[in-house]
């Protein structure tokens, strides 16, 4: 109870200090009897770059429809820069850039033709659209492309180009929805570096992806979603400590591997273990102490250790530790 009562004078203060970019409460998304967003709650601040992910189907595009007020909720709110989406969607949508998980790409225009359709469409005069559309086109490395016909584009430029129709009403908030889904490398990087840019100009960035290290060295936080509902969420870091992942130690030793894993599993601090052909690899709570007297049993036992290493764990392995029993953390 008394937990329950900090959270809320925490967030009430929040509140008062900035308006977040997105807040989030309850948010329940029914499709017939099939429940898609089980009462999801979500808070981002202004500035961040915010990384969703979760496998295929937990629920990513329907919470990005919501914030872009495509799609009303069935119950709870969602509200943007403060402005609840379906009271005032108009406030919303001049505050948002929304990229679709799907190219609605008009082929018969040229890149140029195409960004001043979309500049008009948003009622930005002519002479202003001039000035703006080669600059966007420029931040996404476009701007050879400028007389090129969109179906000739890669997919890549394609993405990059719906990136920048993205951005012609200067929003503060952009919701790319998997951005880097089917891009080579080379694609991805030049797609980062977009990102880095956007976040460099102030602006608050929410992208999906099922692929968690896609999204690794661009986000500040992660929000992990599966089957409707936040499994975990926060920066990097917390969901490590949160797990009481801290590190993962890599033992190589002769014979008995399968023995130890088994005997690793029975020790403190060892979250889960993992055999292959290189050794066994513990995903490891405890600090150095705790560490050092696991080796000294180690050996005790009659174990005979090759190698020993140590290393941080990163999100992909994160992504396994939260998502495997499929049940939620609250
Ligand atoms: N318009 C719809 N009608 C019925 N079911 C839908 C609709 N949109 C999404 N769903 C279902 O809701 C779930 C979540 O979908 P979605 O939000 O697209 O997931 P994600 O983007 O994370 O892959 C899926 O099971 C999907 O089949
Ligand atoms: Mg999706």
């Amino acid at each position: 109870m008394k937990d329950t009562m900090n959270e809320v004078d925490t967030e009430v203060a929040m509140e008062t200090a900035e308006t977040p970019m997105i807040e989030i409460r309850g948010l329940t998304k029914s499709f017939g009897t099939f429940q898609a967003l089980k009462s999801i709650d979500l808070t981002i601040a202004k500035g961040t770059v915010f990384g969703f992910v979760g496998p295929n189907g937990a629920g990513k595009s329907t919470t990005m429809s919501i914030l872009a007020t495509l799609m009303a909720p069935s119950s709870g709110y969602a509200k943007v820069d403060g402005f609840d989406v379906t009271e005032y969607p108009a406030e919303v949508r001049k505050r948002i850039g929304y990229m679709p998980d799907f190219f609605g790409v008009y082929d018969q225009f040229k890149t140029m033709e195409y960004m001043h359709f979309y500049g008009a469409s948003y009622g930005i005069p002519k002479q202003e659209r001039e000035q703006l559309i080669p600059q966007l086109l420029e931040l996404v490395n476009l701007s050879d492309k400028k007389d090129a016909y969109v179906d000739t584009l890669s997919r890549g430029m394609k993405q990059r180009l719906c990136l920048a129709r993205c951005l012609v009403h200067d929003p503060d908030l952009l919701i790319l929805d998997e951005p880097a889904s089917g891009l080579d490398p080379r694609a991805r990087i030049e797609m980062r570096e977009i990102l880095r840019e956007l976040k460099a100009m102030g602006k608050t960035i929410i992208i999906s992806s099922h692929i968690l290290p896609e999204l690794a060295e661009m986000v500040d936080e992660i929000g992990v979603i599966e089957h409707g509902q936040m499994i975990a969420k926060g920066n990097v870091a917390d969901i490590q400590n949160r797990m009481r992942v801290k590190r993962i130690l890599s033992i190589r030793l002769i014979g008995r591997t399968e023995e130890a894993e088994h005997w690793l599993r029975e020790q403190p601090f060892v979250n889960r273990v993992l055999r292959d052909e290189r050794g066994v690899h513990v995903h490891y709570g405890g600090h150095d102490e705790e560490q050092a007297e696991l080796l000294q049993q180690m050996i005790g036992a009659g174990y005979k250790l090759i190698s020993f290493s140590e290393g941080q764990t990163n999100l992909e392995d994160i992504f396994l530790e939260i998502t495997k029993g499929g049940e939620a953390i609250s």
